[in-house]
């Protein structure tokens, strides 16, 4: 068994998360900086105001990353960096850090994966309506024209939304991710469509004005179920289950975004419930959302249900049960069982945007961190990984993150890093994982 010999082996992170540097040369408020300070849903009332400061520690993160031998860094871009209002004026500084990050990545050999929206909502836009805004999707239009007319002639990979379903359904639904609203299901369905059509318009434009081919996608995530047995009606039982897309929690589905993406229509069960309330699309904007992708990106940390930290034992959770520091069931085989799932609906090759897991590592005696468990877990994921390589085509492999982050509503509790930050010095340290990562590279996997 082994990985292509083309497969991309990268790490990620998003601009919120890791930059600070939240009202430096001209930035503007996006909805986290504006929500979150003291809202009750956030730990300690941090913010990523500072974070781990790579707006500042760009070069020297740059760095970091060739010393691990990373081929690939995902990130995203901050919206209001470079469209301080959202619309509008350009504030050329802040197009000026990711020119020089994109530069900066590919003279160091690391391949440019870029992000187009990360949660990171302008603020000024959100005053006037966000996603419900009818105009919501030219306004992203107007952001990806500024950001692929200034970086295609080197950025190739290109990703519209990151979980669309947190976005939504935390940001708009529960109302524990900014900006902390509980919206009805009409503004909900508005939203959602917007959005859809947003990426729409979004590839259309890059695959008609980048300056080279590009390779476009987005990023979701995926909970799949794994099948309780070996046989063939388990898995389609849990293939069944896994793409189910009702009741309130719609937003949270995979199929309700990837089907009209991919499939060019919303999931049946979807329909049979909301029918009529769903907003209708046109010809041309159905043909604009469904254009070809070129790869499934998806972000997957685990199986469906490995999330019963707190709720009763079930399926797949049990006394004792080994999951991470922020409690997400360890589960490797959902790099197995998601990745040939997807690629049995959707039929692309298939990108993992994101895997990982946080802990609350610290620096030990000896000035190193000693992350065994998290060179275990990537290891007993990365071989399912492997696994399912023998069946489907594989693009590539993204840990998440390459550095300790701002965790969202989990604060800065949850290091999910290959580089330990000291939030209090900003002094980079890379974990032990980072430097077994780096000899999972160099083999292109052939050792896991
Ligand atoms: C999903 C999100 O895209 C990212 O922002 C987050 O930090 C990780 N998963 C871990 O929760």
């Amino acid at each position: 068994m082994a990985f292509s010999k083309d497969f991309i082996w990268g790490a990620a992170a998003a601009a919120y998360q890791v930059e600070g540097a939240w009202n430096e040369d001209g930035k503007g408020p996006n909805i986290w900086d504006v929500t979150a300070k003291y809202n009750e849903h956030i730990k300690h009332s941090e913010t990523g105001e500072v974070s781990a400061d790579h707006y500042h520690h760009m070069k020297e993160d740059v760095a970091l990353m060739k010393e691990m031998g990373l081929k690939a860094y995902r990130f995203s871009i901050s919206w209001t960096r470079v469209l301080p209002e959202g619309i509008g004026k350009v504030n050329e500084k802040g197009l000026q850090f990711y020119s020089d990050l994109v530069d900066e990545l590919l003279a160091n050999g690391i391949e440019p994966l870029v992000t187009i929206y990360h949660w990171d909502y302008p603020y000024a836009l959100e005053q006037i309506g966000g996603w419900r805004n009818k105009a919501s999707s030219d306004w992203f239009l107007e952001y990806t024209k500024v950001i692929v007319d200034a970086l295609s002639d080197r950025v190739k990979y290109w990703m519209t939304l990151n979980e669309p379903q947190c976005a939504l359904g935390c940001g708009y639904l529960v109302g524990a991710f900014a900006p902390f609203q509980k919206c009805s299901t009409p503004e909900l369905l508005e939203m959602g469509a917007n959005m859809l059509l947003a990426h729409g318009k979004a590839v259309k434009y890059i695959r008609e004005n980048a300056k080279q081919e590009s390779k476009i996608s987005m990023a979701p995530y995926a909970d799949c179920y794994a099948p309780e047995d070996d046989s063939p009606e388990a898995f389609e039982k849990a293939y069944k289950e896994s793409f189910v897309s009702k009741g309130d929690q719609f937003l949270f589905s995979m199929s309700y975004w990837s089907d009209p993406i991919y499939l060019g229509h919303y999931p049946e069960d979807f329909m049979a419930q909301f029918g009529d309330m769903v907003p209708k699309f046109t010809d041309e904007e159905w043909a604009m959302i469904s254009a070809p992708l070129d790869f499934y990106g998806v972000n997957i940390y685990r199986v469906g249900s490995g999330n019963a930290s707190r709720g009763e034992y079930g399926r797949d959770w049990y006394q004792g049960r080994p999951h991470t520091g922020i409690g997400w069931a360890v589960t490797p085989e959902a790099l197995y069982w998601a990745p040939k799932m997807l690629y049995k609906r959707y039929g692309l090759p298939v990108m993992i945007t994101e895997n990982g897991m946080s802990e609350h590592d610290w620096v030990s005696l000896d000035g190193k961190v000693h992350d065994t468990y998290r060179i275990d877990f990537t290891h007993r994921y990365l071989r399912e990984l492997k696994r399912v390589s023998e069946e489907i085509p594989l693009v590539g492999y993204m840990h998440w993150s390459v550095m300790d982050n701002y965790e969202w509503a989990d604060g800065y509790d949850e290091r999910f890093g290959l580089i330990y930050v000291d939030y209090q010095t900003q002094k980079r340290t890379i974990k032990d994982s980072g430097y077994w990562y780096k000899s999972v590279l160099e083999s292109n996997g052939s050792e896991l």
